[in-house]
């Protein structure tokens, strides 16, 4: 543990008393167990996020890497128990009443699910849910609000926000619905967005475009940057520092340049190879760029 973790808490949840350069996020020993499973899903992951880094984290589907992303959120369901610690500028987010869970979860972490449908609401239009976003956390009058959901639904390329607002979820397209899940994890300027595989339900050409608006976002707000996928290709466009995951653990972490260019663990040189479009061999050029 860090000796920022170990500093003691301020008062009042929303203090920052953490420099610009001490951890925003530190992960400590965290072990996930779901049920009855002989195997963790999560087993002793230890990291630390300082604000501003871009951190991606891949890893094959099934190890661990949603778990992860929901236990920072305390967003598990029942069935896992778990262990370590997470602590937000240095608070343990255990210390958090459910009220203060909620809150944080908007203002001060938020989440860019893998699966936009499943996670919006299908019988209140986008704008209602973005509005409700916003008034969980602020008192803003009808017409604010209203303002700001068409702002934050422009600032995602959605042009007719005025006319895209008033849609249903099943209206609109997997792209589409994916920028209204951006705008809406961004309402309420996180410093931390952890985005779970954002971009793999899209078609390459949307997902290219979706890419893009991450990073703008990310670069514009100076937000930290959780990007869970299996795609090194889109982890290296938009983060500088890797976490290889594998049966639950970390099991290799550096700079994104290093990582992707010359990996050290052999499951990261598969999924580096597969990306390439076939299995690692002598031939492999260790300095060619992952693309
Ligand atoms: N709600 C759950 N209940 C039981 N097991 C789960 C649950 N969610 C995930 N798992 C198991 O935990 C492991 C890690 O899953 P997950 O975190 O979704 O991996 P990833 O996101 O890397 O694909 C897998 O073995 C998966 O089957
Ligand atoms: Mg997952």
């Amino acid at each position: 543990m860090t000796s920022t973790a170990e500093s003691g808490r301020a008062a009042g949840g929303a203090a920052r008393t953490a420099g610009a350069r001490d951890p925003l996020l530190t992960v400590d020993g965290l072990t996930v167990r779901y049920g009855r499973a002989s195997q963790p899903a999560v087993n002793d992951v230890s990291f630390s996020l300082r604000p501003g880094d871009r951190v991606g984290l891949v890893g094959e589907s099934g190890s661990g890497k949603s778990t992860l992303a929901a236990a920072v959120l305390r967003l598990l369901p029942a069935s896992a128990s778990v262990t370590g610690t997470v602590d937000l500028d240095g608070h343990p987010l255990t210390e958090l009443k459910p009220s203060e869970l909620r809150s944080l979860r908007s203002t001060r972490m938020s989440r860019v699910p893998q699966d936009p449908l499943g996670n919006l609401n299908p019988v209140f239009t986008v704008g209602r849910q973005m509005s409700d976003v916003l008034s969980a956390h602020q008192s803003l009058g009808r017409k604010e609000r209203t303002a700001r959901v068409e702002e934050a639904l422009h600032r995602v390329g959605i042009g007719d926000a005025a006319v895209k607002r008033r849609s249903y979820p099943h209206e609109l397209s997997g792209g589409m619905r994916q920028r209204v899940m951006i705008a809406m994890a961004l309402l309420n300027h996180p410093d931390l967005l952890i985005a779970d595989e954002p971009t793999t339900a899209l078609d390459v050409t949307v997902q290219a475009q979706v890419v893009e608006l991450l990073r703008e976002r990310v670069a514009e707000a100076g937000m930290t940057l959780l990007l869970i996928s299996h795609d090194v290709g889109v982890v290296s466009e938009l983060c500088t520092t890797v976490m290889v995951m594998y049966g639950g653990e970390i099991v290799e972490k550096g700079a994104a340049s290093d990582v992707l260019t010359r990996p050290t663990h052999p499951y990261t040189r598969s999924l580096i190879a597969a990306a390439r479009g076939r299995v690692p061999g002598d031939g492999d050029d260790p300095t060619e760029r992952v693309t």
